[in-house]
């Protein structure tokens, strides 16, 4: 049942946001009611590409830090707040800036191209920035003689290597939910559910990518739902996602992929599922947490951000 607060909370937001000109971007790996009041609900190319272009005056990050800077960083001079200071990365704290800068000098001559999910440090460092939706086209946008570093994600990067076959040095980082998802646990469901596809985001590890169906990233792996004729599907990604999916096809069935380890058996963010609906109010009322980014690194950081909306935009992603 829907307690009365939570139902005041979800007023005060709506009322607060029409008085404070505020917006709600939310992650499609946050909770269902979050993504149901956010006035837009997408991956980290599409909430990139909304944060650099809303009129509002306070962005509210539903989703993690990495994404909170980002949109500080393409909009400088709006307020942006995250709910929770503590919605942290495994795999932006995977690569850190002193280790990195040690890595490019290591592998002098590369064009870094490197994940949204990272810190604005690490993208003051790089020459383009992408995200799972753009990274291979990125790649095949550059000369093919152009030697390139990818980071930090390695499960990403060697999917990329082994769609472009081009010359790319990767970091050895990873995301602790999309690494633990279990080959054997799919392999069982796949056999007790003989028409389900198995539909994987390419940062899982290469023997979960060589059993799917179907690798994307979360829009992606959203769209392929709604077009392919299956009615079935185990889903190795966050399972915030089937949220949409469920809303788009209900009449589909939808099996979040399990994790090696038994004992949580779910495979959600830690870090995305500690932003909270009374977070939310707290933090459009008191206008606190506020992300803020040192104003060299801002204009460092614009760059490769803008260069990855730019090929994007060329490219129609
Ligand atoms: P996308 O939003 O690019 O699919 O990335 C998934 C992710 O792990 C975000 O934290
Ligand atoms: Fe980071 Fe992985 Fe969580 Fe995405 S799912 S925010 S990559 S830890």
């Amino acid at each position: 049942m829907i307690s009365q607060k939570f139902t005041d909370f979800v007023s005060e937001i709506k009322r607060m946001k029409k008085e404070k000109n505020a917006i709600i971007l939310a992650h499609y790996y946050q909770t269902g009611d979050i993504q149901d009041i956010a006035d837009f609900v997408g991956d980290s190319l599409a909430l990139s590409q909304k944060a650099a272009s809303n009129n509002a005056d306070i962005i509210l990050f539903a989703g993690v830090k990495f994404m909170a800077e980002t949109a500080k960083i393409l909009a400088p001079d709006k307020k942006v707040l995250l709910p929770d200071i503590n919605a942290g990365c495994s795999l932006a704290d995977s690569c850190k800036a002193k280790d990195f800068k040690k890595f490019i000098n290591d592998n002098p001559g590369r064009t870094v191209i490197t994940y949204v999910n990272t810190t604005a440090e690490i993208k003051a460092l790089s020459d383009i920035s992408c995200t799972s939706s753009n990274a291979v086209q990125i790649v095949n946008s550059l000369p093919p003689e152009e030697k390139i570093i990818f980071a930090p994600d390695r499960n990403l990067g060697n999917y990329v290597l082994n769609k472009t076959g081009r010359d790319i040095v990767i970091w050895n980082g990873t995301c602790h939910v999309h690494e633990e998802f279990s080959l054997e646990a799919i392999i069982k469901l796949k056999e007790e559910n003989k028409e389900a596809k198995v539909i994987v985001h390419p940062e899982c590890e290469l023997p979960v990518r060589m059993i799917a169906d179907f690798i994307g990233s979360t829009s992606a792996l959203l769209s392929f739902t709604k077009i392919d004729p299956s009615d079935c599907y185990i889903v190795a990604t966050e399972p915030g996602i089937i949220h949409q999916m469920k809303k788009e096809n209900p009449q589909k069935t939808y099996i979040p992929a399990p994790p090696r380890d038994s004992t949580c058996g779910c495979s959600e963010c830690n870090f995305m599922k500690l932003i909270t609906m009374e977070k939310i109010y707290r933090a459009l009322k008191t206008e606190k947490p506020e992300i803020n980014v040192n104003k060299k690194i801002i204009t460092a950081a614009q760059k490769p951000i803008q260069r990855m909306l730019e090929i994007s935009e060329r490219l129609g992603l």
